[in-house]
This record gives structure tokens, sequence and C-alpha cells, in this order.
């Protein structure tokens, strides 16, 4: 799929209407992380304004650079970035002045991280969050739109996941992303603010860490399997994730931020594709792909370890109430997201972002 070829959904096309005919002020924590830094760059390609707060703790200076390069000098222009942490109030009020609307996505992510190291996780997962929330409120920002978690489904076995049924954490990572909501819903109700939760289900796409203790598995098994590298699937493999790329997660964020549907605003909705592959079926999907290009590939078999404490073993999303109230409607499916990164593997000058 390219980028001539993806249908733009109607809801998202008026917002990016309205994104050319109107600048705005915007925020992006964790703007040299993953998810961050590819908003940046769609919110720079669209030529709006950004504010960028973000520590290094696991985000990259050279994830800032590529941005750079890919928008050029006149659009990178539109960008201040505040090296900075959430953790520290005077730097989230720092971030807020005069902003619009925020996209917080600065956070300790990984749910073994947080087994191995909850306090640290809490700091920025809870503390930061809050001085965000009291920051943003203080400025007065149009909405707030956060980085939530599936992970907040924890132990709740019905399939696919919706909204208000959750059970109980599975990790302290799990237990930092649930109390987001839970404040969430009080500065809206307190203190009138527009907040709106985006429950996100493994997103993956450019710019992700292939590297690492905590790294997620597309962009681990890629480097792997380019690398002639074992890859180690934790379990008997059969264990399902709802794999979103990054593009379906940028698409939400813009529609939250904008949605205009009376009901949209102090909610929290399931970003995903709604569907769900198990780790045997990525595992073969990789290969094939990359096999093409790197034989090699094809003859690695997967190693079996020990399932992974704190992990569910189902997870598929239900879609349809941001497909309601936001105009949600993901784009880019697990294969053409897939194409994307092995095409960028083959040849690491792409960075275009469409297969
Ligand atoms: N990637 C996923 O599949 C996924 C799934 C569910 C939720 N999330 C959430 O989405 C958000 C972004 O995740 P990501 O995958 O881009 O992770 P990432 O680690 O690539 O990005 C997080 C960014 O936040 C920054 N950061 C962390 N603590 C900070 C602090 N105290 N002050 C300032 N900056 C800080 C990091 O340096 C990094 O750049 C996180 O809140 C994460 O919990 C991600």
């Amino acid at each position: 799929m390219t980028d001539a070829q993806v249908k733009v959904p109607a809801e998202y096309a008026g917002v990016l209407r309205q994104l050319a005919d109107q600048q705005y002020q915007w925020l992006v924590t964790g703007v040299a992380g993953f998810i961050g830094s590819n908003l940046l760059e769609t919110l720079l390609r669209l030529g709006q304004r950004v504010t960028g707060l973000d520590n290094f703790s696991t985000g990259f200076r050279h994830n800032l650079d590529q941005v750079r390069d890919i928008v050029g000098p006149q659009a990178w222009r539109n960008f201040h970035f505040i090296e900075g942490d959430i953790r520290n109030f005077a730097d989230c009020e720092e971030a807020c002045d005069r902003v619009d609307y925020v996209l917080h996505q600065a956070a300790l992510g990984s749910v073994q991280r947080s087994i191995e190291d909850p306090i640290v996780t809490n700091a920025s997962n809870v503390t930061g969050f809050l001085n965000m929330l009291v920051s943003a409120r203080d400025a007065r920002v149009k909405r707030f739109v956060y980085a939530a978690s599936s992970s907040t489904y924890g132990d709740h076995p019905a399939l696919p996941k919706v909204e208000p049924v959750i059970g109980n954490p599975l990790s302290p990572y799990a237990v930092t992303k649930y109390v987001n909501e839970l404040y969430a819903d009080v500065f809206a109700r307190r203190y009138g603010m527009e907040l709106i939760g985006l429950r996100y289900f493994n997103v993956f796409g450019p710019r992700q860490n292939p590297n690492g203790a905590y790294a997620s598995v597309i962009p681990k098994w890629l480097h792997a399997l380019k690398e002639g590298k074992p890859v180690y699937i934790n379990g008997d493999g059969e264990t399902s994730r709802d794999f979103c790329y990054i593009e379906n997660a940028v698409q939400a964020n813009l529609l939250a931020a904008l949605a205009k549907h009376p009901e949209a605003a102090n909610q929290v909705y399931n970003i995903a594709l709604g569907d769900r592959t198990t780790l045997n079926g990525l595992h073969a999907l990789l290969r094939e792909m990359l096999g093409e290009h790197f034989p090699h590939a094809l003859r690695q078999e997967a190693i079996y370890a020990d399932f992974r404490e704190g992990d569910v073993r189902h997870s598929q999303a239900d879609i349809s109430k941001a497909r309601t109230l936001l105009g949600y409607s993901p784009t880019h499916p697990i294969r053409a997201g897939l194409q994307a990164l092995v095409n960028q593997a083959v040849d690491p000058s792409r960075l275009v972002k469409a297969a």
C-alpha cells in the first residue's frame, strides 16, 4: 500500500483539512520516543507548531534528527524542544505555555520494567502525569489527549475488549495507566477540563526501539531476523495481540484532539486494529516478508521460552466506540504496517511510513 492508495476516512480527512487551514500550538510529551516522534512528524508535515518535551530516558535524539530530515528546514522551524522531565513541575509548566492541544505520551513503558522497579515507573507515569494535568489545567489548554493502555484490561478474560469492562491489573505499569484514567476523570469533573484517553494496543512502526531488555516484539524480531540472530517466543506462541500500525494511532490522536461529537470528550477509547494475531502467526509473517530480501530469515526457527509474568494471554479490541464518537477508522492492517517496516529494513534510507 502506498500513501496514494490509502483511503483517508471521512472524519480524518475533515481534521486534515481543518489543520491545513488553521495553525495550532501542540505539546507532544515523550516526543523523542516512538509514538511521540511519529506524532511530531505528522503535525510538522501539516504545518502545525509543536513544543516537544522529553528527558531521553527511553527516547533518542536521533529520532528527532530523523524527523528533522524528513520534514525539512521550513517545517522544522515550527518545532521547539525542551529537554526536561515530567517529574519536574516547572518543566511541565514551561511546556504547557500557550498550548492549544496536549498529546501526552511521556511515560515509562514496559510491564517487565515496572515489575522490576515499580517506584521509577510510578514517578513518571503517575506523578509526572499529575504534573502534566495540573500544568495543562492552569494553561487552559483546549484538550488533553493522553496515552492510556490496553494493560488496563488486566485479567479480565472477555474478548474483544470493550472499554467499560476491565479486570484487575496484572502489573505496576497497568496500575499507573489505570490511575491516569481515574485522574483524568476527576480533572474533567472538578476542573471542567476536556480529556481523552487512548488505550493503545501494541502499536508498532518506524523509530520503535529494537534494542534492550524491554523492547517490543515486532522491532526486536525484525532486527533479529534481519541480522540472523535467534528469535525467542515467550510461551507456546499462541498468545495473541491486536497489533496496531502507528499511522492508525496518529490518526486517533488528531481525531481525539479535534473531535466535535458532543460526547467525544472525557472518555477513554480502544485504539487498535480490532483484530488479533498470534505470536506464531506474527513470526511466520515476518519471516515470509523478510525472507524475500534476506533468505537466511526463512531458515530461522523460533526458540520457545517460558511465559512472561504479568503478560495477558489474548488481547483484541472492540474499536466501535472510537469509530462512533471519534470517526476513527484504521487505514493500515497489520500486513501493510509490517511491509512498511520490511521495506525500511531493506533500504534504511527509506523513511516513508507507507508500504
Ligand atoms: N507502544 C505501545 O504499543 C504502547 C501501548 C500502550 C501504551 N503506550 C503508551 O504510549 C506512550 C508512548 O509509548 P512509546 O511506545 O512511544 O514509548 P517510548 O519509550 O518510545 O516513548 C516514551 C517517551 O517518553 C519519554 N519519557 C519517559 N519518561 C519521561 C519523563 N519522566 N519526562 C520526560 N520524558 C519522559 C522517553 O524518553 C521517551 O522518549 C507511553 O505513555 C506508553 O505507556 C504505548
